[in-house]
């Protein structure tokens, strides 16, 4: 049973509940963060903390009171579930008005609600798909023009994985306009000779956290960054591929709709930025 924190609260997950008003239920109204523990440790923790007030900000929704003090809330719920390595999601929506409304509620009347919670995943740095690297499939990209906003709203990601799973394979990249946007929760990355291709940031894609971190070790290791579009036949001529996010890190892809990408496994490049990626973030970890 795991203690998950709620407004202020730290319970019995079975003891956590929300109002059937919250506009995260009804609406989508909400924004979240989900930041992974390696070593008991929080992993680019201010560099999300930077992004939920951003994401906040562009919604125009309150900040919780809590806002400041995140850190030691994310901190106290690895303490209390005994994490070692896995995730913490956080979500905050416009709070529960006392009824349903297209309109945003009055913010001295509303405030925020706060929920957050620990997955344990043991073995998460050392996992077996990172040592396979995962397939994926193209699907066009239907969600909203906010992606850069990291919303709660996730039933399109969600049709995407499960068109995936349906083809028998890992994941899919969505494609727009005939370019590579990202994967349904993690950015997308092709790598040719040694330049690493990923699509530039905008309104189009999620400013992945890890992407961030990625692209500067990678500058630090003298491989070229290049950051434009680009599309699927590009990634199934290309070297090697890769994606990352907080839970997978970086991810070799080796297999785009059906044709291999390089030798068809993880190439070396993916592989020494994962180990890259990993040692380092580990020496910096709260
Ligand atoms: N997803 N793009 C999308 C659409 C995402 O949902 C995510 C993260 C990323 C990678 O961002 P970061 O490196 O900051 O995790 C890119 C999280 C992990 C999720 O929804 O579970």
């Amino acid at each position: 049973m795991r203690t998950v924190y709620v407004n202020g609260e730290y319970l019995p997950e079975n003891e956590a509940k929300v109002s059937i008003f919250d506009r995260g239920f009804l609406m989508a109204d909400g924004v979240y963060e989900v930041t992974s523990v390696l070593d008991g440790k929080l992993i680019d923790f201010a560099g999300h903390a930077k992004r939920l007030e951003r994401s906040l900000n562009e919604l125009d929704m309150p900040h919780p009171e809590v806002l400041p003090d995140l850190l030691e809330v994310h901190r106290e719920l690895v303490r209390l579930n005994g994490i070692e390595e896995g995730m913490i999601y956080l979500q905050i929506t416009r709070g529960a008005p006392d009824d349903r409304d297209f309109v945003f509620p009055d913010p001295e009347t509303t405030t925020p609600t706060v929920v957050l919670f620990t997955q344990n995943k043991p073995g998460l740095a050392n996992s077996p798909a990172a040592k396979k690297g995962i397939k994926v499939i193209s699907i066009q990209d239907q969600r909203w023009a906010r992606r850069d906003i990291k919303t709660v709203q996730l039933l399109f990601p969600s049709m995407g994985k499960m068109m995936a799973k349906a083809a028998g394979v890992d994941d899919a990249w969505m494609v727009e306009d005939g370019a590579v946007t990202e994967g349904t929760s993690n950015n997308a990355y092709i790598i040719k000779g040694n330049t690493i291709i990923t699509r530039h940031l905008g309104n189009e894609i999620l400013h992945g956290i890890t992407r961030a971190a990625v692209l500067r070790f990678a500058q630090e290791a003298q491989m070229k960054v290049e950051e434009r579009s680009f599309t699927i036949a590009e990634a199934q001529e290309a070297d090697e591929a890769f994606i990352t996010s907080a839970s997978t890190f970086v991810m070799p892809v080796v297999e785009v709709d059906g044709v291999a990408v390089g030798a068809g496994k993880p190439g070396p490049v993916a592989e020494r930025l994962r180990e890259i990626y990993l040692d380092e973030s580990r020496k910096v970890a709260m």
